[in-house]
C-alpha cells in the first residue's frame, strides 16, 4: 500500500540578487532585485508501507525541500503531496502525529532540561498512557544504551548522545512514518552502527517505514531498500539498492600505505592515482577489473601493508557514474 504519493512537486523560492560592491548594496537598498530560484522541479514518487527509502544527491541539491514538504513545514509551489491519506501542509496540525521527525542539523530537545524531560513532555502532547509510556521509552533508551544519558541537560550531551535522544523524541508516539534528514552527520562509526540497527529494528518489528537524507553511501548500503537520487532539483534515479550498488560499487577509494618502498601497481583498474610519497598512494579502484583480494596479494608479495583504507565513491561521483550510463 502506497503511503506516501509524491506528483510534479516544485517548489521555488525567491530569493534577493545581489552584486558586489559598495554601490550595488546601496543600490539594493532601494532596488531589490529578486531571482526565481527552483530548489526542487516535478519530482514525482510513491512509498510504500515497510520501506526504507534512500534520498541521495549533492549539497543543495533539493533533498531537504523534499522532507519539508512532506513534513508539512513548507508549501509546494505546485504539485501533489500525500501522506498518511492527509496534505501535510494544509492539515498539518492533524497530521503530525502520525509522523516523527528527525533533522541531523537541528534538535528537537529542550536544550536546558535533561532528554527524560522532554520525552515526558512528548507523553502529554500526545496523549500516551504512564505505563504504556515507560515501556516504550525503556525500549528505545535500553536498545540505544542511552538509560544514563538521558538525565543530562541536553546541551551538555555529547554530538551522538544527542542524536539517540532526538531519535527516541521522534519515536516515542510510535509514529508509522518517520522522516530523518541527516541522522548521522557527525557521527563516529559506533554510534552510526547503532543508529542504523536501531532504524533496523523499529522497521522490522513495528513495520516504521523510514525516508532518509544522507550523505553517506554506507549509510545507504546498510540501511536503503530503494534509493531514489536528486540533482539539482530533479530526481535523476529511482531503484532499488541492487541497482545502484551496480553503478556505484564498481569503484572504489583505496589508500595504502607499505612498510618498504611501494611497488609499481597495475595499470588496469587503477586510476586517478596519486603518489603520497615512496610509501603511500592513492586511488580509485574497479573492482570489476580487478578485485581488492587480487591487489592486496600483490602487492603484499613485494612488501607489508601497513595501512589499507577502502572508502565509498562520494556521492558527486555516484552521480557522474549515474549520468554517465
Ligand atoms: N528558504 C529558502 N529560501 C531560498 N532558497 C532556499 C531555501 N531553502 C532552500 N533553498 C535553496 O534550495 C536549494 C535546495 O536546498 P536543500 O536544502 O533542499 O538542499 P539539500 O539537498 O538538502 O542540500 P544539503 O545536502 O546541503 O543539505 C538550495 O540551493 C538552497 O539554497
Ligand atoms: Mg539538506
Amino acid at each position: 500500500m502506497d503511503i506516501i504519493t509524491i506528483r510534479d512537486l516544485s517548489k521555488t523560492f525567491r530569493v534577493p540578487k545581489r552584486k558586489e560592491g559598495l554601490t550595488s548594496a546601496f543600490r539594493s537598498l532601494f532596488f531589490r532585485e529578486y531571482e526565481i530560484k527552483h530548489a526542487v522541479q516535478n519530482v514525482s514518487f510513491t512509498v510504500k508501507s515497510g520501506e526504507i527509502v534512500g534520498l541521495l544527491g549533492p549539497n543543495g541539491a533539493g533533498k531537504s525541500t523534499i522532507i519539508k514538504a512532506l513534513t508539512g513545514i513548507l508549501n509546494p509551489t505546485s504539485g501533489e503531496v500525500r501522506v498518511l491519506g492527509f496534505e501535510p501542509f494544509s492539515q498539518r496540525k492533524q497530521y503530525v502525529r502520525y509522523i516523527g521527525a528527525l533533522f541531523g542539523q537541528k534538535s528537537q530537545l529542550w536544550w536546558d532540561i535533561p532528554p527524560a524531560d522532554s520525552f515526558s513532555l512528548s507523553q502529554h502532547l500526545y496523549d500516551i498512557e504512564p505505563e504504556e509510556f515507560e515501556r516504550r521509552k525503556q525500549e528505545l533508551v535500553t536498545r540505544l544504551g542511552i538509560q544514563d544519558v538521558i538525565y543530562r541537560p541536553a546541551r551538555n550531551l555529547s554530538l551522538g548522545e544527542r542524536m539517540k535522544c532526538e531519535f527516541v523524541m521522534a519515536l516515542l508516539h510510535r509514529p508509522k512514518l518517520v522522516f530523518l534528514d541527516e541522522p548521522t552527520i557527525g557521527l563516529d562509526v559506533f554510534a552510526k552502527q547503532a543508529i542504523r540497527d536501531f532504524i533496523h529494528y523499529t522497521n522490522k518489528e513495528y513495520g516504521t517505514t523510514y525516508i532518509l537524507t544522507t550523505h553517506d553511501m554506507d549509510d545507504i548500503e546498510h540501511l536503503a531498500h530503494r534509493v531514489i537520487v536528486i540533482n539539482n532539483g530533479e530526481k535523476v534515479f529511482d531503484d532499488s539498492l541492487k541497482a545502484l550498488r551496480e553503478i556505484a560499487g564498481k569503484t572504489k577509494h583505496v589508500r595504502i600505505v607499505t612498510q618498504e618502498k611501494l611497488p609499481k601497481l597495475p595499470k588496469k583498474g587503477i586510476s586517478e592515482l596519486q603518489t603520497i610519497s615512496d610509501y603511500e598512494a592513492q586511488f580509485v579502484l574497479n573492482r570489476e577489473i580487478l578485485g581488492i583480494r587480487e591487489l592486496v596479494g600483490k602487492i603484499a608479495q613485494k612488501t607489508d601493508i601497513i595501512d589499507l583504507t577502502i572508502t565509498d565513491p562520494p556521492v558527486e561521483e555516484v552521480i557522474s557514474q549515474l549520468y554517465k550510463q
